[in-house]
């Protein structure tokens, strides 16, 4: 696996900073700051090479969109998913929740094309629309899936909230115990204490599990900030996020089989 800097996830986090302020402070379900944070995902990974699709629904009378994004090497009938939610609260610009997991998955994904990485599996990136609204963009993904393309997915992994500064445990998913396992060997490799955590319907995950595809996914845990206004940049933290992003590549890497 490869050994990225914390910067670059810390550079993406910025962006999203930078739209949340652009746009009234927020990139909630509904809002500019929410589409003007789907383009940013979505041109980016287009300009590294992705075929990108923006699903489009409806929630509430507003439009939401799941950003999509496929690495096209590997057998399609066996997928690796990494996924975030990319929308946030109302009540800041959310990056901690879930600025940091969004900025992960997306920096992990262009270490993939960086590397032009040669996985026996697919991999697979979503970035999902209107979570803080009970899970609505990952449900629509889901449910919309022909079952015979759900049953291609071999594992889902979750990442929110995992920028928080001050983390001395990382959580680890109880969902899938191998799963878990792959993550604990990340941080186990780097001398990182961890712990089984078990946020069964709070985030994206369980929009797969409900299927029965094996899921896992990394915190580093809530904090005084979470889901206020002061869920700033500043409220996360560019070696956090260093290792939040490599646990993602590390566990990227193994599962999808990239040499
Ligand atoms: N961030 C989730 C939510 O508000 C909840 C959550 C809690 C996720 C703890 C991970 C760990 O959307
Ligand atoms: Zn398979
Ligand atoms: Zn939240
Ligand atoms: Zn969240």
């Amino acid at each position: 696996p490869p050994d990225i800097p914390g910067a670059n996830s810390m550079a993406h986090a910025n962006q999203l900073q930078s739209i949340a302020t652009a746009n009234g402070g927020n990139r909630a379900h509904g809002t500019s700051g929410y589409r003007a944070s789907a383009d940013f995902i979505q041109s980016t990974l287009s300009r590294a090479g992705f075929t990108v699709t923006r699903q489009q629904f409806t929630y509430n009378g507003a439009l939401g969109w799941n950003v999509i994004a496929e690495w096209p090497v590997g057998n399609p009938n066996d997928v690796v998913f990494l996924g975030a939610h990319l929308d946030g609260v109302r009540a800041g610009a959310g990056i901690n929740d879930n600025g940091s997991g969004s900025s992960a998955v997306l920096e992990t994904a262009l270490a993939v094309a960086r590397d032009n990485a040669q996985p026996t599996k697919r991999l697979r990136f979503g970035w999902w629309g209107a979570e803080e609204n009970g899970l609505i963009g990952s449900a629509y993904y889901t449910r919309n899936l022909p079952s015979s393309e759900r049953a291609k997915i071999d594992a889902y992994l979750n990442f929110d909230m995992v920028g928080q500064r001050d983390t001395t445990r990382w959580g680890i998913y109880v969902d899938s115990p191998t799963l878990g396992a792959t993550f604990k060997q990340y941080f186990d490799s780097k001398g990182i204490a961890t712990r089984s955590i078990d946020i069964s319907g709070r985030s994206d995950h369980a929009s797969f599990a409900r299927y029965g595809i094996p899921v896992s996914g990394i915190s580093s845990g809530s904090d005084p900030c979470y889901h206020s206004r002061c869920d700033t940049i500043a409220n996360i933290g560019e070696r956090v996020m260093g290792h939040s992003t490599n646990a993602a590549a590390y566990a990227a890497w193994r599962l999808a089989g990239i040499p």
